[in-house]
């Protein structure tokens, strides 16, 4: 059996969610895997709760929901330790990085991050913000200490995109990739089209489900696509861009009228991020726009929070992936899947 310990920078609904499949699937990892994943840190904005041996998850779990933070987690409550520090000590194997994605500087996850490689652990990252702005630092720096930075649950989480691009797809040569990459604005466009219903009201729902990103505007203005295929496009295409390499057009302009009228002519409307190798020098394309798809597409019947991803190949044919859970437990799923692949 080996024992991986684990820091969790962000103790929001993702990173509490992680934290309660370690302790429920901690079955499924020992006979599966022979793993035990262990709990040694849990930190946000306040501070930290910290353990070497391994926090008891099911009662620090109680304690935040119950309104408590990490940091006044009984004899464990570290008021006031950054997750620099708690990275730095005690340490860890690997970092999951859950703080909120911020497209601005990429802070705090960037630092997390370069903390964690600087100690060599393995990093697990739901955050898009450092990796789409500083991705080729990110990955330089991991090269050179010879760590793994996987980037699942920032790349639609539990609908596997990476896996299936890099994986299966392997010796093909990858022509494009379009996918559905948002759970909240295929919920709300879905909603419009089902329901005739406003905009607004949809996107109530989507808050309510706990789909939208702590600040929806990434998520309608078309943002949250534009980075995961920002960073699909690098891992898959090898490209190296950034959300300035994107065009991007959100939702916030589709009304009910463009929903019913794409309707009267048998097609879909749906947020689309498309990624196309552009002739034979292989820059890459990159697009995040509404789209009027014919009911034929394969992607048009993904509905509800679903997500999908369609790639085109040379030798393969096209190749969609579709479904995986939208929600904090499928975005928890994902950086378990990562966490178990990097160290079986
Ligand atoms: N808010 C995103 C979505 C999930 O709606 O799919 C996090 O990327």
């Amino acid at each position: 059996m080996r024992t991986v310990s684990v820091i969790v920078c962000g103790f929001g609904r993702v990173g509490r969610a992680f934290a309660d499949l370690v302790d429920s699937h901690a079955e499924v990892l020992a006979e599966r895997y022979e793993l035990h994943a262990q709990l040694v840190a849990a930190v946000d904005i306040g501070g930290a709760a910290v353990s070497p041996g391994g926090l008891p998850i099911p009662e620090l779990l109680a304690h935040v929901e119950s309104g408590g933070a990490p940091c006044s987690f009984g004899a464990h409550g570290r008021p006031g330790l950054s997750g620099v520090q708690a990275i730095e000590d005690p340490g860890a194997d690997v970092l999951v990085e859950t703080t909120p994605t911020n497209l601005d500087d990429g802070e705090p996850g960037r630092r997390h991050i370069l903390a964690a490689l600087g100690q060599g652990m393995e990093v697990v990252s739901a955050t898009k913000g450092p990796l789409v702005l500083y991705y080729r630092e990110i990955h330089d720096r991991a090269a050179e200490m010879g760590c793994g930075v996987h980037i699942s649950a920032a790349t639609a989480a539990a609908l596997p995109t990476l896996d299936v691009g890099r994986v299966c797809l392997a010796g093909a040569r990858v022509l494009s990739a379009e996918g559905i990459l948002n759970g909240t604005t295929n919920y709300i466009l879905t909603r419009m089209h089902t329901e005739g219903c406003e905009y607004g009201e949809a996107l109530e729902g989507a808050q309510a489900r706990g789909i939208a990103e702590t600040d929806p505007t990434l998520d309608v203005e078309g943002w949250d696509t534009a980075n995961k295929l920002v960073l699909i496009a690098n891992r898959v295409f090898g490209a190296s861009g950034g959300p300035g390499d994107v065009s991007v057009e959100g939702i916030t302009g589709v009304t009910p009228s463009d929903v019913a009228g794409a309707v009267s002519v048998g097609r879909v409307i749906k947020l689309l991020g498309t990624a196309k190798v552009a002739g034979k020098g292989g820059g890459v394309t990159l697009a995040v726009a509404p789209v009027g798809l014919e009911r034929s597409h394969p992607l048009a019947a993904v509905s509800g929070s679903e997500k999908a991803l369609s790639y085109l190949t040379d030798t393969m044919d096209r190749v969609t992936v579709m479904g995986g859970r939208s929600s904090p437990q499928g975005a928890a799923a994902a950086l378990l899947k990562d966490l178990i692949n990097a160290f079986v």
